[in-house]
């Protein structure tokens, strides 16, 4: 909830202005006001009677409005303020807050403030990725600045990429982690992610290709939403993420007792590459060639982890979530798979080496639960996260 947050809305120059009504409206039912500032450009795609309309307060949009200049002042306007969200952020007011220019009511707010800013991008792909864009986001990421989003998709302008808005539901989730009290607040989530090493001797071990990448990005998703995470992870490529408790294991065996110590949590998600088999019984030293006699290796089953914990009797997690990494048939194993197991939402991907999603950077996926399953365009790691963390919050709401 936002209760008595008072937020002044920004609203640019961009075909997304039309998605700032409904975040009006989404954060004045949370029990937020919003002092609505239009730009002269913002103004081209939303008129100032609907956005005063939605805010239930005037829209100022005149620097040099003598009445307002008497009555309240551009300074004092950007300093009541708990949080100034830019939305649409064009990359033209994101320039000019990385040089410090002041032409106008909203750039002077944005430079006479000490307030912090919540900026969602909303641009074109080419536009986004240009490198004069790219330094001034970097520029204002230094300053503190909180960005949200942009979205990969299908832009209004016909060009697929980065650069579309993110929609008023996750700028709503990201001021409410401004404030410390996103959705998730109080809830203790659980993460499993990376490969593991299943050791055959000393210095060797069975492992797999994945990057724990996803696995990542969703912790770092639950926790901008509020929660508390513990993160179990094998030997991954990348660092997990800030704000995580963080319990690093090399086995399936030790995956399975620090998942065992992190419970109870509200939700578990596990995004590990578990292997399947392990060694029987590992070398204690090294094995050594043995003139042209090779060695034979005899495997034990690794315990099902996510089996484990969707099957609990008691203090089963509300929410289990799983990811089902299939080459073939992937949704009819995953449906399969999420029965067999008995977790509440599968997350099937393909991970056939020619769709490059193992060890990659995106990911294609499909949601399947009991009574539904959602196909999601191919999209950054992080946004599938996002769009994970955000259904989990939802979930856990009701
Ligand atoms: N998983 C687990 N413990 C295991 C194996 C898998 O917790 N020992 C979890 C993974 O973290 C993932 C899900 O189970 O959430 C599915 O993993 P996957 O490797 O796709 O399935 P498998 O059980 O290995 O099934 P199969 O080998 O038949 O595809």
């Amino acid at each position: 909830m936002l209760n008595s947050k008072h937020i002044l809305l920004i609203i640019g120059g961009g075909i997304a202005a039309y998605k700032s009504l409904d975040l009006i409206r989404k954060l004045r039912e949370r029990g937020a006001s919003v002092t609505p500032v239009l730009t002269r450009a913002g103004s081209e795609f939303v008129t100032p009677l609907s956005v005063s309309a939605l805010a239930g307060t005037e829209v100022h949009s005149d620097l040099f409005d003598l009445t307002k200049e008497a009555e309240m002042g551009h300074i004092q306007l950007s300093r009541s303020a708990d949080l100034l969200v830019v939305a649409p952020g064009t990359a033209d007011l994101m320039a000019k807050m990385a040089h410090g220019r002041a032409d106008d009511l909203a750039s002077t707010l944005l430079l006479a403030t000490g307030t912090p800013v919540l900026i969602a991008p909303s641009m074109n792909v080419r536009m986004w990725d240009n490198p004069a864009t790219q330094r001034n986001v970097a520029t204002l990421k230094a300053d503190g600045i909180r960005f949200v989003g942009p979205n990969e998709g299908d832009m209004a302008c016909g060009e697929y990429g980065p650069g579309r808005m993110a929609e008023p539901l996750e700028i709503v989730a990201a001021i409410e982690a401004q404030f410390g009290d996103g959705p998730l607040a109080g809830k203790r989530l659980l993460v499993t992610s990376g490969p593991t090493h299943e050791p055959i001797d000393p210095v060797r071990y069975i492992a797999n290709r994945s990057s724990g990448a996803q696995g990542t990005a969703i912790a770092a998703a639950l926790v901008k939403l509020g929660a508390e995470v513990v993160f179990v992870t094998g030997p991954a490529d990348v660092a997990p993420p800030m704000g995580v408790e963080v319990v690093k294991v090399q086995s399936a065996l030790e995956m399975q007792k620090a998942v065992e110590a992190a419970l109870p949590v509200d939700a578990g998600v596990f995004a590990a590459a578990v292997a399947d088999w392990r060694v029987a019984s590992s070398s204690e030293s090294k094995i050594k060639k043995k003139n042209g006699k090779l060695p034979v290796l005899e495997f034990a089953e690794n315990p099902d982890i996510l089996a484990q914990v969707s099957q609990m009797d008691v203090g089963r997690p509300v929410l289990v979530v799983g990811f089902a990494a299939e080459t073939d048939d992937v949704l009819a194993n995953a449906t399969a798979k999420r029965k067999r197991k008995g977790c509440d939402w599968i997350v099937a991907n393909d991970v056939s080496p020619a769709t490059g999603i193992m060890g990659g950077s995106e990911n294609d996926v499909t949601l399947i639960s009991e009574s539904r399953s959602e196909d999601w365009p191919r999209m950054g790691k992080q946004a599938v996260a996002d769009r994970l963390a955000l259904k989990i919050a939802e979930a856990l709401a009701v």
